[in-house]
């Protein structure tokens, strides 16, 4: 069975352009792939000093892939600091990977931007961990030997780098590594935040995926909307708000409301309403399967041993390849 795999960082509440843009994807896969997903805790470390609050978050991350539907008897679930072999690859393609390409890094030439455009040396405050971040990411790839990578459309890169490294690595001592190809949902692509823009933590306009519903209410309501009035014709195609529904709610409601929106006389503040009522309902069961996650530590942690165990099995057999390959075993 093809490998699907893909992670997350725990650096924050997750959010529905995270659930759309990689959860949801990475959730369907499971159904005829090998599903991979993991927690990428060595990669929040670049940006996370607080070890109390990345151990809290890792466990929630856990429980919110778990609430949102994984099942662990198919499905592996692990801690990426738990697949030791991980560090071992990025070693080894860090020695083939051309600087270069990590200078080309979204994540680094935005850090490079920001500190030019404030005066300051170009990397003020850039971590080796920042600039690394592509050859980590690659190995966490490239170490089970994922055939798809499910991700949203800012990480496209990095999985493009994971195959220019695996392509390089191959190139240099024949077919050791897998080639993976990245998986970004063509219907959702870039889910809008409440201002309009990419919704992200870093923007502080995300609606929370397993909010209760007095917050969820708070987000909604506090989309930007245009300022048509409620008998104008909208247009579906621009607003966050049926962006949003179209997502949730079942085809036929969808189609529905596209045709209220083309003709006039629907309100925002009723869309608003009718996308509350959808997410509140669509979220009802992974919250009440989150609150007892959560309340049961034992079986989180007997979930992520097992999932890291299974991984680690996969992850080894590549190492083994790739030192003998280079030449530093028999
Ligand atoms: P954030 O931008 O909030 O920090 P992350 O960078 O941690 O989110 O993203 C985790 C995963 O969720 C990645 O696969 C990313 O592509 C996806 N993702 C994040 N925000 C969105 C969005 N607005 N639309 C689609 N996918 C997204
Ligand atoms: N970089 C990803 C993000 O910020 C998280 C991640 C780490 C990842 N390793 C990965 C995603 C491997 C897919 C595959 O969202």
């Amino acid at each position: 069975m093809a490998i699907s795999l893909t992670g997350i960082r725990p650096t924050g509440t997750p959010h529905l352009g995270n659930y759309l843009g990689m959860f949801r994807p990475a959730l369907r896969l499971a159904h005829d792939h090998e599903a991979l997903c993991f927690i990428a805790d060595l990669h929040a470390l670049i940006d996370v000093r607080d070890p109390e609050a990345l151990r809290a978050r890792t466990r929630e991350m856990a429980a919110v892939w778990l609430a949102c539907g994984l099942d662990p008897a198919r499905a592996a679930l692990y801690r990426q600091s738990d697949v030791l072999e991980i560090c071992e690859v990025t070693w080894l393609l860090g020695c083939v990977a051309a600087k270069g390409v990590l200078n080309r890094a979204h994540a680094y030439k935005a850090a490079v931007a920001a500190n030019r455009d404030a005066g300051r040396d170009p990397d003020a405050g850039v971590s080796a961990g920042l600039y690394g971040y592509p050859l980590l990411m690659a190995a966490d790839i490239l170490a089970p030997g994922a055939d798809v990578v499910p991700v949203g459309r800012d990480q496209g890169q990095h999985v493009e780098i994971a195959r220019e490294l695996a392509r390089a690595f191959n190139g240099a001592y024949g077919e050791v590594l897998r080639m993976p190809e990245a998986l970004v949902d063509p219907t959702v692509m870039t889910v809008p935040g409440l201002d309009g823009r990419k919704m992200s933590k870093s923007y502080g306009n995300v609606i929370p995926l397993l909010a209760e519903p007095d917050e969820l209410q708070r987000c909604v309501m506090r989309i930007v909307t245009d300022s048509r009035r409620p008998e104008e014709p909208k247009d579906p195609d621009t607003d966050t708000v049926f962006g949003l529904y179209r997502e949730f709610a079942p085809e036929g409601d969808a189609r529905a409301m596209r045709a209220r929106y083309e003709a006039g006389g629907l309100g925002y503040g009723e869309a608003k309403a009718a996308l509350f009522e959808v997410l509140d309902e669509y979220v009802r069961e992974p919250r009440a399967r989150y609150r007892a996650l959560m309340a049961d530590p034992g079986e989180l942690d007997r979930v992520l041993a097992a999932g890291g165990a299974r991984v680690r099995e996969r992850a080894a057999a590549t190492v083994d390849r790739m030192r003998s390959a280079v030449g530093i075993a028999a």
